[in-house]
C-alpha cells in the first residue's frame, strides 16, 4: 500500500473510533467545567477587547459574510453556462443555483484571505459551492469543487469545527461502510476560537476569583509561561500542524497536553521541508528552521506572535522580534531592518488551496507566509 493510502485509511479508521465513542455521550458539548465564553471580559478587559476582533475569535460565525450581493458582482459563472447568484432576501442571504437554493448559515474564515460557507439540512452541514476570495475581491469556486457546474452536496465533517470553532454538538454518529455519517444538533455551536479553546476549561478559575476579588495570583488556571517549550508549541500545533490523523477529540485539548496524544505520527512528512505545503503546516515548517533548531528550546510561537492581538501586516513589529535574537547580522550588502520578513519568510503559494475567481480561466493559489525561516536565494 502507498504511504498516502495508508494514511487515509488510518485517518478514516481513527475518525470512526473517536466518533463512535461520542455516540450518545455528547462529548462535544462543553460541560460544566467551562465558563461562559464572555465571562472573561469582567476581569481581563484589555485582553478581551483586542482579542474579540482577532482572526481566531471570528474564524466561524453565523454572519460576517464579506462578498458583494449587488449586481453585477453577485454572480459566479460556470463553464457549462450555469451560474450561482448571491441574493439578499428578507429571510437571509442565499446562494441561488439553477436547480437549488441554500442559505449562508455559517461562515468559515475570518475574511483575511478567504471565506467558505455552510448550509444546514436535516442535521448535516454542507459546503456551499461559492466561496469568497479576498485578494481578488471576488466570489470564487469553492476549493476542490468542479468548475463545470454548481455542486451542493459536499458534507462537512466535525473535524472542520475542531479547528474553526470552540464547540459543536453531535447528535449521532453512524458508520456506513467506510463512510462516517455525523448528525449535528442544530444551533449548538460555540462560534469562533474563544479563550478556553487555548487556556482550557476555566469555570473553577472564574468562580474562585468572583469569590476572592482580593486575590492577585491566577488560580485554577494553567500558567502558560510555566509550561515547557514543547507544551507551548503543542498548544498552537493542535490546529497549526495541518490535517493529520486524529487520535482524540481536539475539543478536549488543554494547555500542558501533548500533541502526540491527539494525532498519530506524521508519516506523510516530505524529506525536504521546502516541499511541505505552506497552508496549515506552521508548526512543521518552523521546527525545521535553523532559527528553531539552534535556539535550544527558547523559541515558540509566542517568540513572534501575541496571541491576544492581531498584528497582521505589521512587518516592522515582526522584524523587531527577529532582532530580539539577531541583534547584528552579517549581510553582504546593507538590508532594510524594518522588513526581515519578505526575504526570509516569503509569502508562498499553497498547492493545497487554490481558488477559481469569477471571470478567471485558471485558479489562483492561496498565498501563505512560510514558517520555514531561511535564506531563500540559496534554497533550491
Ligand atoms: C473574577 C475575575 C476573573 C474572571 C471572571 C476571570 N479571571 Fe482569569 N485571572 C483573574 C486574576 C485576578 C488573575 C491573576 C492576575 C492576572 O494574571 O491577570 C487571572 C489570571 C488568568 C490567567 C493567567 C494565569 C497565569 O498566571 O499565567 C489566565 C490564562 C486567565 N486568567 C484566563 C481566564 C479566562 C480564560 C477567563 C474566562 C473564562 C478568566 N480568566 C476569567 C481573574 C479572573
Ligand atoms: C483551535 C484551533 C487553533 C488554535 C489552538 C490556534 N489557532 Fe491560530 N488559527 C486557527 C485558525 C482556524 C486560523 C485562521 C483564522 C481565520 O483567518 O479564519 C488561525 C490563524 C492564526 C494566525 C493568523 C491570524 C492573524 O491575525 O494574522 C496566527 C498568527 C495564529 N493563528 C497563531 C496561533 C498561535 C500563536 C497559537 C497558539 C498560541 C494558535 N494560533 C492557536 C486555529 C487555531
Ligand atoms: C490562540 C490561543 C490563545 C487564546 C485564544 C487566548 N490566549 Fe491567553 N495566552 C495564550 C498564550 C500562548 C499565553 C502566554 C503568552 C506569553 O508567553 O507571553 C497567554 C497568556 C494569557 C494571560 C497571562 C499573561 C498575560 O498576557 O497577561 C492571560 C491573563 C490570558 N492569556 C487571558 C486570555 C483571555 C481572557 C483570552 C480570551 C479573551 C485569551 N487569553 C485567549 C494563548 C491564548
Ligand atoms: C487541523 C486544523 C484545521 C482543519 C481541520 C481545518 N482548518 Fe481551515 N484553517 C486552519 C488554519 C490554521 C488556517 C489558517 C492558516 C493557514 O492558512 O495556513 C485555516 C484557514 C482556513 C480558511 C481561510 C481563512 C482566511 O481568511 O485565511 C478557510 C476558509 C478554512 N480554513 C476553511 C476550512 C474548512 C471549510 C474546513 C473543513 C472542511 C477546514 N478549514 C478545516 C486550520 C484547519
Ligand atoms: C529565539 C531566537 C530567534 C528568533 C526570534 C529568530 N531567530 Fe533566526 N536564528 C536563530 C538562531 C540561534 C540561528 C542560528 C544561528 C547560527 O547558525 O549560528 C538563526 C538563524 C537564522 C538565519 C540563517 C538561516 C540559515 O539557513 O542559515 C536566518 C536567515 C534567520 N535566522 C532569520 C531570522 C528572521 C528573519 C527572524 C524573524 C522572522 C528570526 N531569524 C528570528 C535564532 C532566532
Ligand atoms: C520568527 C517569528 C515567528 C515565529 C516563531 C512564528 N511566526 Fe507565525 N508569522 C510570523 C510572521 C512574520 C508572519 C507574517 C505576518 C503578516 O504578514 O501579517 C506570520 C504569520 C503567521 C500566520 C498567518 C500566515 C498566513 O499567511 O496566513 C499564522 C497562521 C502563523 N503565523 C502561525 C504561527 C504558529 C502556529 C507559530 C508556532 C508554530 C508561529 N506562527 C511562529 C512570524 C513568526
Ligand atoms: C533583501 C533581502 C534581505 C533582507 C531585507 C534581510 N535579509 Fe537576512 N539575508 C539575506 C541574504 C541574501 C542572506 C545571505 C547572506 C548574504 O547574501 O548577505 C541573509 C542572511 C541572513 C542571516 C545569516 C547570516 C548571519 O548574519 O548570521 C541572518 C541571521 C539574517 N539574514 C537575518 C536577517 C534579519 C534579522 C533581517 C532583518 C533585520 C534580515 N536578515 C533582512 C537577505 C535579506
Amino acid at each position: 500500500m502507498h504511504p498516502r493510502q495508508l494514511i487515509v485509511c488510518c485517518f478514516i479508521i481513527s475518525c470512526i473510533i473517536i466518533l463512535s465513542q461520542c455516540v450518545g455521550e455528547k462529548t462535544y458539548l462543553r460541560g460544566e467545567q467551562f465558563a461562559e465564553a464572555t465571562s472573561c471580559a469582567t476581569c481581563h478587559k484589555n485582553i478581551y477587547d483586542t482579542y474579540i476582533s482577532s482572526a481566531h475569535s471570528i474564524t466561524s460565525s453565523p454572519s460576517n459574510v464579506k462578498g458583494s450581493f449587488i449586481s453585477p458582482d453577485n454572480v459566479f459563472h460556470y463553464s457549462n453556462g450555469s451560474k450561482v447568484l448571491m441574493e439578499q432576501r428578507d429571510s437571509g442571504l442565499f446562494q441561488v443555483g439553477d436547480q437549488e437554493t441554500h442559505r449562508f448559515d455559517i461562515t468559515i474564515g475570518s475574511g483575511r484571505k478567504a471565506q467558505t460557507y455552510l448550509y444546514w439540512k436535516d442535521g448535516r452541514y454542507f459546503q456551499l459551492p461559492i466561496s469568497y476570495f479576498v485578494p481578488a475581491g471576488k466570489w470564487a469556486n469553492s476549493p476542490g469543487f468542479p468548475a463545470t457546474h454548481p455542486k451542493f452536496d459536499r458534507m462537512i465533517p466535525s473535524t472542520c469545527f475542531g479547528c474553526h470553532s470552540s464547540m459543536v454538538a453531535l447528535k449521532e454518529v453512524k458508520m456506513e461502510r467506510l463512510h462516517i455519517d455525523e448528525e449535528f444538533e442544530r444551533n449548538k455551536m460555540v462560534f469562533g476560537i474563544d479563550c478556553q479553546r487555548c487556556h482550557g476549561p476555566a469555570a473553577e478559575h472564574v468562580q474562585f476569583h468572583m469569590a476572592h476579588p482580593e486575590e492577585k495570583e491566577g488560580r485554577h488556571i494553567t500558567r502558560i509561561r510555566d509550561l515547557n517549550n514543547q507544551q507551548q508549541l503543542d498548544m498552537c500545533a493542535i490546529c497549526h500542524s495541518g490535517l493529520k490523523t486524529p487520535q482524540k477529540n481536539p475539543f478536549g485539548f488543554k494547555p500542558g497536553d501533548a500533541l502526540s496524544d491527539y494525532i498519530y505520527p506524521d508519516l506523510s512528512r516530505p524529506a525536504r521541508p521546502q516541499e511541505m505545503d505552506v497552508h496549515g503546516n506552521q508548526y512543521q515548517l518552523l521546527t525545521a528552521s535553523k532559527c528553531f533548531m539552534k535556539s535550544k528550546g527558547m523559541m515558540d510561537c509566542s517568540s513572534c506572535h501575541n496571541p491576544h492581538t492581531s498584528e497582521k501586516n505589521d512587518l516592522q513589529v515582526f522584524s523587531q522580534r527577529c532582532m530580539n535574537c539577531h541583534k547584528t547580522t552579517n549581510h553582504k550588502t546593507a538590508v532594510l531592518t524594518d522588513n526581515c520578513i519578505d526575504c526570509h519568510m516569503p509569502a508562498l503559494p499553497s498547492n493545497a488551496i487554490t481558488l477559481l475567481a469569477n471571470g478567471e480561466t485558471s485558479p489562483t493559489a492561496d498565498s501563505v507566509r512560510t514558517h520555514l525561516i531561511a535564506i531563500y536565494t540559496r534554497l533550491k
